[in-house]
């Protein structure tokens, strides 16, 4: 295990206050801090090593082509690819569901056909959905969570019919921090030659994935999340569906060779990387996967476990609180609303004046939210760097808010 201490070091922005607060950051659902060894490589890349990737023949071009795809192997070695042609890089996870979207459904499925999504979606694995539904006459099948935010992956499994050509679903909810049991429903969907995408973009920042014990056929992350910089992210894609994907965005770097009249495409995985890509973003993705590693997944993800217990013990003495999702082996991810409160923007703005800073509102879930009844909550979520000495701090902080709400 890790030495928390340490850890908190490596993050420079953790020394700061906020209002005149020590600053308390919990909301790492919607972007993780970054580690100082990230920050320095972003310096580096831009001040000594940048130029275009893939283009030129000089030393820089050919400095910066190798560091941006040494990256690609550490994608693949994080997520367990079999290969780092599996790796398409991208902006994040939005992008990598929207190319699975217009490369591999949109070519692919007619009207009648369907796609299951649970009901705790981020909108990133809905609306792309959405786009083919209105557009082609897809059928988008709902799979509701049970009262304490599970997923029963046998309904997922039973909502298969001979028409479903893919599941899209996450790995670990952004509001509820509930874990999918992705694996069981990926041996079914795999019998019945349904394709199943993963949305990671959480999962991933959490805990060990392997793309191939999990037997999934897309698995999308995001970069900003995982402690690297925003615009960064990549999709896996297994090498039988890579074969099967259409070019998504047209453009440079994604061509072999283009006529007036023709165009002959290049190799994935740079077939569906069109134009100049996050070249800096990307080799501090890098070096933020080594930072994670360096840590260990595993390490990790017993931290965070900690966490989410002692939270969960502190959360519940809170009997004015109603915490969203309860599953025991969870997320270290809080989302609630206050008895007689007024509404969670209200909370979050005590909060911050207390230094702590936490997400309110719909989290980009507005089915959840309407299956929750709910019209907005507030979110803690907890990363690497958390300490119980923040969750004292949230206590602290919520029973300000109740005191001046109730
Ligand atoms: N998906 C991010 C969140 O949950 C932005 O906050």
């Amino acid at each position: 295990m890790f030495d928390i201490a340490e850890v908190r070091r490596d993050f420079p922005i953790l020394n700061r206050e906020v209002n005149g607060k020590p600053l308390v950051y919990l909301d790492s659902g919607a972007s993780a801090q970054k580690p100082q060894v990230v920050i320095d490589a972003v310096t580096q890349a831009y001040s000594m090593e940048y130029a275009n990737v893939h283009r030129g023949l000089h030393y820089l071009s050919n400095l910066a082509t190798d560091k941006y795809e040494a990256v690609r192997g550490k994608m693949a070695a994080f997520l367990n690819a079999a290969s780092e042609d599996e790796i398409v890089f991208n902006t994040g996870t939005t992008e990598g569901i929207n190319t699975v979207a217009y490369g591999w459904a949109m070519p692919r499925l007619q009207a009648g056909d369907e796609i299951i999504l649970s009901v705790m979606e981020h909108h990133a694995n809905i609306v792309p959905w959405h786009f083919l539904r209105e557009r082609q006459g897809v059928v988008i099948k709902w799979v509701d969570v049970d009262s304490t935010g599970a997923l029963d992956p046998q309904a997922v499994i039973d909502a298969i019919t001979p028409k479903t050509k893919l599941i899209a679903i996450t790995h670990l909810s952004n509001v509820l921090g509930t874990k999918v049991d992705v694996k069981t429903i990926c041996a079914a969907a795999r019998e019945k030659g349904v394709a199943v995408l993963v949305d990671g973009s959480q999962a991933a920042v959490h805990m060990p994935v392997d793309v191939q014990d999990l037997g999934c056929d897309f698995y999308a992350v995001t970069g900003h999340k995982l402690y690297g910089p925003s615009g960064s992210g990549a999709i896996y894609i297994k090498a039988d569906r890579m074969k099967e994907m259409r070019p998504f965005m047209g453009g440079g770097d994604m061509i072999r060779e283009v006529t007036k009249d023709a165009v002959i495409y290049n190799d994935t995985p740079m077939m569906l990387e069109a134009g100049t890509p996050g070249i800096v973003q990307t080799i501090g993705l890098g070096v933020a996967l080594d930072y994670m590693t360096g840590l260990g997944m595993e390490n990790i993800a017993a931290h965070e476990d900690s966490l989410r217990d002692y939270a969960v013990t502190k959360l519940s003495g809170l009997n004015w609180l109603q915490v969203q999702g309860t599953t025991p082996d969870k997320a270290a991810i809080f989302s609630f609303v206050m008895d007689g409160a007024a509404h969670a923007h209200d909370i979050s703005t005590i909060l911050d004046k207390k230094g702590v800073a936490v997400r309110a509102g719909q989290h980009c879930t507005g089915p959840l939210m309407e299956h929750l009844g709910l019209p907005a909550t507030c979110r803690a979520s907890m990363a690497v760097y958390n300490t119980t000495a923040d969750v004292d701090v949230l206590i602290d902080a919520l029973e300000l808010a109740h005191d001046l709400f109730a």
